[in-house]
């Protein structure tokens, strides 16, 4: 496949992940160290304090959020999760029931931009590695909004850029030049892992995307930089 634009590749992005799925929790554990894992722990922290809590992960491909929210937090007790590629939620299917969790995990096909669950009906919205890939931020943000009981909360896992100037170039020298070429190795898909990058340098990050999520209606919203700023959890009060 010919190397796409991002604008481009944003619409229906959903496919790509079709394509690379079998690989893809393997590739984010490479590519990541596995930080993957404990950036999506540290997520709980962000719940707020509320008992028996439902979460919507939108964008939740293999449903990792979800494993690892009913995982690290007592508080969660039920989960859905909302995708569009139905190979990414194959997996995430499999993986639930080899858990044990069919009871309290249920994966939807769905779009963010339009969320195919109720108003006003959930403690938590989350949405890991996903917001960079949607054609509207501020209209995903919004159905999280939407869905939000309120008073409840916004969780954001997203790549960012460090702010350390030799960080940053280490980090920038990796995207542009070895993270393609593992993604492609591994993946058979040069397309997917030059596309990521791409969005990653370009999304915004830090007071840039806290200014989104105040846009979008939430307050007390926060920016918590993980691994040298390589990602950042958001938070935000619907
Ligand atoms: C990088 S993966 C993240 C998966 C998972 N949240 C995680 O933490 O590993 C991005 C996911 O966003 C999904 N996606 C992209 N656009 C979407 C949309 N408009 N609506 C719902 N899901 C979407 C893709 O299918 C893919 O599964």
């Amino acid at each position: 496949m010919a190397e796409v634009t991002e604008q481009a590749s944003r619409h229906q992005v959903w496919r790509m992940f079709d394509r690379i799925a079998p690989r893809y929790d393997l590739l984010n554990r490479l590519l990541s160290g596995r930080r993957d894992v404990a950036w999506r722990r540290r997520m709980a922290t962000y719940l707020n304090d509320s008992p028996n809590q439902t979460v919507v992960d939108v964008a939740t491909g293999t449903a990792d959020v979800l494993l690892t929210l009913v995982d690290v937090s007592p508080k969660v007790s039920r989960g859905v999760g909302v995708d569009m590629s139905n190979q990414m939620l194959a997996i995430g299917r499999e993986k639930i029931a080899r858990a044990g969790l069919t009871e309290r995990l249920v994966l939807i096909e769905g779009d963010a931009l339009a969320l195919p669950v109720e108003s006003r009906s959930y403690d938590s919205a989350t949405i890991a590695f996903g917001i960079r890939n949607v054609e509207n931020v501020q209209g995903a943000l919004g159905e999280m909004r939407r869905v939000l009981k309120p008073g409840g909360r916004c969780i954001v896992l997203e790549f960012s850029i460090p702010s350390s100037p030799t960080l940053r170039g280490f980090y920038l020298f990796y995207l542009r030049n070895i993270l393609p070429r593992i993604g492609n190795l591994i993946s058979g898909d040069s397309a997917a892992y030059t596309y990521l990058n791409k969005t990653i340098e370009t999304f915004p990050h830090g007071e840039g995307f806290c200014a989104e999520m105040r846009r979008a209606g939430f307050s007390d919203v926060t920016a918590q930089p993980q691994t040298f700023g390589i990602a950042s959890i958001y938070a935000g009060t619907a």
